[in-house]
């Protein structure tokens, strides 16, 4: 019988690709969430997750790869280094992210080769 429960793990990425005209644009895929365990951060482990990100929606036939992201978060320094490109900016108040402090948030893409 399987376990069930928790794994130790330091980081995750979830990558979310467009396979119809729902939801995520078709052709591209979204990097819904990307976190690494604050004992580890700065070590590049962000930096390899979003490779084997883009590596998969390659292989799943992805042209682009996108995410958002709080423009007082300094991810985007990352992201940035990765390739992506800010490509449009909006304010939000939905669920609880302006609880949170964070208001302002920006759309990162990144074209494929
Ligand atoms: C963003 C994150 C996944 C990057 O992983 P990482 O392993 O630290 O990344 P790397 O070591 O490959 O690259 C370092 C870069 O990560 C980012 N980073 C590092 N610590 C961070 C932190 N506490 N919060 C946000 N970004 C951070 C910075 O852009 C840093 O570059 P800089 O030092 O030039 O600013 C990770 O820091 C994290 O989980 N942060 C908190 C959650 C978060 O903000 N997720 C992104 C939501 S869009």
């Amino acid at each position: 019988m399987p376990q069930l429960g928790c794994r130790d793990s330091i980081g995750f990425l979830w990558l979310n690709c467009g396979l119809s005209d729902e939801g995520t644009p078709q052709g591209k895929c979204y990097v819904d969430h990307i976190a690494v365990d604050a004992r580890f951060r700065g070590r590049g482990i962000g930096k390899v997750l979003l490779e084997m990100a883009e590596i998969d929606a390659k292989r799943r036939g992805c042209r682009a790869i996108y995410l958002w992201v709080a423009t007082s978060n300094r991810a985007q320094h990352l992201y940035e280094r990765q390739g992506y490109r800010k490509m449009e900016q909006y304010s939000l108040c939905g669920l609880l992210w302006c609880q949170t402090g964070e208001k302002e948030f920006a759309r990162m893409e990144k074209i494929l080769m």
